[in-house]
């Protein structure tokens, strides 16, 4: 493993409430667990298979973002965007990219943190963090494997969260949430993107119904925000395109 990577490993070490091995270049709080926290269906299996992951980021997640968000959503790269932008990563800060997948939005804070920065990618899943690892990037990238529902870092210790297209998979995610909250510094920023059940019927049954089948919560239009705000969030928006909403606010 290069040096460089060897060092943003070791600051992310001494974010960590625990110490945690050293797996194939990333660190690991998971140990021998198939998985993070409790199993919650189909979509959080295929996560974990070893093809998924390698055409996740190309195919799978372009498709099935598009399907969620309807023709006038954001493409990828847009989302990417919206998360930097909603983010504002300065030069030298870190940021935390929860259920980071193969590390898409991970490498894209990496980049803009500067060589100063640690944009950290936490993921449950090995196979995940084994591709977003060889898919290389800047040398302030730092992967970790553990639950993104109770996250093992120290308090106040990050200056944004992200969590794009995975809240709704947690077995907990308003215990998510306060963990969210837990380890951003007061004025930290947040930007979650998730699902978006509409108000009326039949849309409404039907969104449910394909929850349950995918094993993924449907949240409703407002529900995020509220729950941010609960937690002392300000300054919330809230974007909507098909059944996802983006929400974004500060700590404080
Ligand atoms: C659909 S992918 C999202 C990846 C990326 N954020 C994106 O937007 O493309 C969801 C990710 O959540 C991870 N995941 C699901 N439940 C988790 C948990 N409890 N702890 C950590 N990761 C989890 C899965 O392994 C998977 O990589």
């Amino acid at each position: 493993m290069p040096t460089s990577r060897t060092t943003a490993l070791a600051r992310l070490g001494a974010l960590l409430e625990t110490p945690a091995e050293t797996g194939d270049g990333f660190l690991d709080l998971l140990g021998a667990a198939n998985q993070a926290g409790p199993p919650t269906g189909l979509t959080q299996r295929l996560m974990r298979t070893t093809l998924l992951p390698q055409i996740y980021e190309r195919y799978w997640r372009p498709a099935l973002g598009r399907a969620l968000k309807g023709p006038f959503g954001p493409s990828m790269a847009g989302e990417v965007r919206l998360a930097t932008e909603f983010l504002r990563p300065r030069p030298g800060d870190t940021v935390l990219d929860v259920a980071c997948g193969t590390g898409r939005f991970t490498r894209a804070f990496g980049a803009a943190v500067g060589p100063d920065g640690l944009a950290i990618g936490l993921d449950g899943a090995r196979t995940m963090l084994t591709k977003a690892v060889a898919e290389g990037g800047p040398d302030t990238l730092a992967y970790l494997r553990a639950d993104a529902v109770r996250l093992p870092l120290k308090e106040s210790t990050v200056d944004g969260v992200c969590c794009f297209a995975a809240l709704h998979m947690f077995a907990e995610p308003e215990t998510a949430l306060d963990s969210f909250a837990r380890v951003l510094k007061p004025e930290g920023r947040i930007v979650l993107l998730t699902t978006a059940r509409r108000g009326r019927q039949p849309a409404r049954l039907l969104e449910s119904a394909g929850g349950i089948v995918s094993g993924q919560r449907m949240f409703d239009r407002g529900e995020i925000a509220a729950s941010l705000r609960a937690r002392g969030f300000t300054g919330i928006t809230e974007r909507y395109a098909g059944v996802t909403q983006i929400v974004a606010g500060r700590l404080g």
